[in-house]
């Protein structure tokens, strides 16, 4: 058995349900949980499926999946003689026994039934594929809260209802994957994507009040809608013929031109939609029919390349939690190494609200201010480093002017000379002057004058 890849999207619900099948219900089975000698009755998707001779007549070779792993199973005739086709993505219950062939468990099929697209829609996703980890019913109310606030145009607002009205568009919508690798590729994951696309565009419109956000809101939530056509089954993740063809933009465009036309939207706003979906790739060697016009288009653009990179990182990179280091992979798609840098810490400063009313005065956000008053706890740090490196240099000097009076040995001009010397400063005059008698010397760039008397540096007061 193959375990499925470990993604960090993995549904995290109970694997284990209760199940339709053949007008019964019964448990699903995980491939993952199978062993040799194992009897296996449960239904999982033909992601392959060859038909081969043998000397016996003509064999399946089947590859098994759901979302724990995959398995190869071999329908032997005369069984075999049953299926003249099989297809690939589709559901069967699978009846048999799970032997070892050259060290790899094989599943040896008695009965195989498969089942209807009724059968097959009343699936739980989660048994046969990761799924995002957000419910789809979660994110489709959120959706649709932001088509509520956001649409006020009573046009866009009929084609988001009756887009995501459409039953089989909504069921669609709610379980496909957003890709077949890559990035979203897990139950959930086109709603998810498209979600987020739409999220990033409302965030920018924020930014940018020049953008028309009811057209880039529905644009961004239909962006993609060409997927449900463009791969085959609910739960397979197979490009059909049409989808290599025609491609999901295309696609998308088709699905979506007689809800745009029911809709009463303006001609040049429908225009300005469609463009934005026939140019969501970018460039034309990435696929997009025609490359961004307008700036909605660019945005939509860039928001699609955004929240694909992202979940490309997130499901490739292991999470952070107690691993706070760099992580390197090589990446086939980039044909390079990439990395997940290590992250700033966070609790060194309290973080305020960015967004924090204006003070009465004018002054700026409490986010702000408060940013500004570490600024000058910091400066004011710092000066008094300063000043404490200056009272310890001043004290060495004082006690080493005390050391040079002691002996006398010298005169006082040796000492004077000593002094100026060992502070690095300059002599004012060639002539050497009495210690203690209006000598000014310069100790780390800055003066101290005194008139006489006792000595300058048992002075209490300080000049700098
Ligand atoms: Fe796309
Ligand atoms: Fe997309």
């Amino acid at each position: 058995m193959r375990p499925a890849p470990c993604l960090p999207m993995l549904c995290m619900q109970a694997r284990v349900n209760v199940k339709y099948s053949g007008g019964k219900m019964s448990e699903h089975q995980q491939i993952a949980g199978i062993s040799s000698g194992d009897a296996v009755r449960s239904v999982y998707f033909v992601s392959s499926a060859v038909r081969s001779e043998s000397r016996n007549g003509p064999y399946w070779r089947l590859e098994l999946k759901d979302a724990s792993g995959s398995a190869e199973a071999k329908i032997w005739s005369p069984l075999s003689l049953r299926f003249p086709a099989i297809e690939q993505g589709a559901a069967a219950e699978v009846t048999g026994k799970c032997g070892m062939y050259r060290d790899q468990m094989q599943i040896t099929v008695d009965d195989m039934r498969l089942l209807s697209e009724e059968e097959t829609a009343a699936l739980d996703p989660s048994d046969y594929m990761p799924c995002s980890a957000r419910s789809s019913e979660e994110m489709m109310e959120e959706l649709e809260a932001l088509c509520g606030a956001v649409l006020t145009h009573a046009p866009w607002r009929r084609l988001m209802q009756s887009v995501l009205g459409d039953e089989s568009i909504r069921r669609g919508l709610m379980t496909a994957p957003g890709a077949k690798a890559i990035h979203h590729a897990y139950a959930g994951g086109l709603l998810e994507h498209s979600l987020s696309v739409a999220k990033l565009c409302m965030a920018l419109s924020e930014l940018y009040p020049e953008l028309d956000r009811q057209l880039l809101l529905a644009a961004a939530a239909l962006h993609d809608i060409g997927k449900l056509e463009e791969m085959s089954g609910t739960l397979s993740t197979e490009y059909t013929g049409e989808g290599r063809m025609m491609g999901h933009l295309l696609q998308g465009l088709l699905r979506l031109e007689p809800f745009i036309i029911r809709s009463g939207l303006e001609s040049e706003l429908a225009a300005h939609f469609r463009h934005l979906i026939a140019s969501h790739h970018g460039q034309t060697d990435f696929g997009a029919i025609r490359e961004p016009m307008s700036i909605e288009a660019f945005v939509l653009h860039h928001a699609d390349d955004i929240d694909a990179k992202a979940a490309y990182f997130r499901s490739n990179f292991p999470p952070r939690e107690g691993d706070p280091g760099s992580y390197w992979t090589y990446m086939p798609l980039y044909r390079r190494d990439l990395c997940r840098p290590m992250h700033t810490p966070e609790q060194d400063a309290p973080a305020q609200e960015a967004s924090g009313p204006m003070q009465s005065d004018g002054s700026g956000s409490a986010a702000a201010l408060a940013f500004r008053l570490d600024r000058e706890v910091m400066a004011r740090e710092a000066l008094e480093r300063e000043l404490e490196e200056e009272r310890a240099a001043r004290k060495a000097l004082e006690q080493e002017l005390r050391r040079l009076r002691k002996p006398k040995k010298a005169g006082p001009a040796i000492v004077q000379a000593d002094l100026m010397a060992m502070m690095g400063g300059r002599q004012e005059s060639s002539t050497p002057e009495p210690a203690g008698a209006g000598t000014e010397a310069a100790a780390s760039g800055r003066t101290l004058k005194t008139k006489g008397g006792p000595s300058p540096w048992e002075e209490e007061e300080e000049v700098w």
